[in-house]
């Protein structure tokens, strides 16, 4: 075999590399995975690093026939078809998870109302990229987080939400506002308590993160409540593994019927992402529909489902805070549940603005934060 610097060598029964970490790891890499990240001017796009190829113009069986360090982090690669270009290692270390990626935001870390660690922000700050980054640290880790000093003029939540992402209108408009009304067509329009839940699980898809923006607030009650449905997803799990595997397994329809809208959408109580981790949880009272099911599961999913509800609405797991005019909420849909105290609508006036946009909005922000240190979400691609 043919052995080079930076621990990389052809392997001769696959025709692709052996790469080599200390002290005892290693990956085949296969040959059209390689060239698929050979990264040379004929390989990508400069500007928009899309590929110069489709795959079918690769023959099955290419092969890597050759080698040759180019550079500290850079290794030269011949195929069998000709083709020469190079690939980065640290690149490739870094999507094998052998090397921490910068350009990735923060995992989540689920919290409970001992360990929760609410910060917020001054929006006046936030041109500022170290004061950017620590806001979206916190928004990826914790799920949410709290602007203030926003400016309160109606409709401002436009502008606020385009910092990160872009709105996403639905049948209650680009912007709903979230203040006592006759004839309400959702019960957050009237000053009862809203148990905590996550928002339009009957909508495909479900919207991504929610703003509330308050705009004005006289009224002494009406706290925002937070819990972690992660938190919750994975005490659920401690607690009765059963039942949560069968919320997990369940498919439940949301359904959403009003004076301009008729939705429907499906999903289970608790999802996953393709790396395995707790990432969506659809828990809506007023708007599921299980499967008539066998009892002995129907029992398992009520249960299941009835720990859920109790842990979001205890102390031991939901948060709350008040509302003040400027205070702007940024949360994951997903994973947070939200909901609110009551509060005396004859006290005063207490008037939100939400919104919704999709994930990822301050996932791009946070990448290119990460490339060009820069802030705002301004560029629309022709
Ligand atoms: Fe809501």
């Amino acid at each position: 075999m043919a052995t080079l610097q930076n621990n990389i060598e052809i392997d001769h029964e696959t025709g692709g590399i052996c790469l080599f970490d200390k002290p005892d790891k290693s990956i085949k890499l296969h040959p059209l995975w390689l060239r698929e990240r050979a990264n040379g001017p004929n390989d990508f796009d400069p500007i928009s690093h899309q590929r110069l190829y489709e795959h079918s113009d690769f023959p099955d069986d290419l092969r890597v026939t050759k080698i040759n360090a180019s550079g500290l982090d850079a290794v030269n690669l011949i195929f069998s078809d000709g083709h020469e270009s190079q690939i980065i290692l640290g690149d490739v270390k870094k999507e094998l998870g052998w090397q921490k990626n910068p350009e990735s935001p923060p995992l989540p870390k689920s919290w409970t109302t001992r360990t929760n660690e609410k910060q917020e922000f001054d929006w006046e700050t936030l041109d500022d990229p170290q004061a950017m980054k620590a806001l979206l640290n916190s928004y990826f880790k914790n799920g949410y987080c709290v602007m203030q000093n926003t400016p309160t003029h109606k409709d401002a939540l436009k502008m606020l939400a385009r910092r990160f992402g872009y709105l996403r209108e639905t049948n209650f408009g680009e912007l709903f506002n979230v203040e006592t009304k006759p004839d309400p067509t959702d019960i957050a329009y009237t000053d009862a308590a809203l148990a905590s839940h996550t928002d339009n699980p009957y909508r495909d898809p479900v919207p991504g993160i929610q703003f509330l923006h308050c705009l004005r607030n006289e009224v002494a009650g009406g706290l925002s409540t937070l819990v972690d449905g992660m938190a919750i997803a994975e005490q659920l799990h401690r607690d009765a593994p059963n039942e949560a595997q069968v919320l997990e397994e369940v498919i439940v329809r949301f359904r959403y019927e009003g004076p301009s809208a008729i939705l429907e959408h499906y999903g289970p109580l608790i999802e996953r992402d393709h790396t395995g981790l707790i990432r969506h949880i659809r828990l809506s009272s007023r708007v599921d529909y299980v499967p008539a099911l066998d009892p002995e599961t129907l029992a398992l999913f009520y249960s299941g489902r009835r720990r859920l509800h109790q842990m979001a609405s205890s102390t031991e797991f939901q948060i709350n805070f008040p509302f003040r005019a400027g205070t702007l909420l940024m949360m994951d849909n997903y994973r947070l549940l939200h909901g609110r105290t009551a509060f005396n609508g004859k006290q005063g006036h207490r008037h939100l603005q939400g919104c919704y946009i999709d994930h990822d909005g301050p996932d791009c922000l946070y990448r290119l934060l990460a490339r060009d240190g820069q802030t705002t979400w301004v560029i629309r691609e022709e």
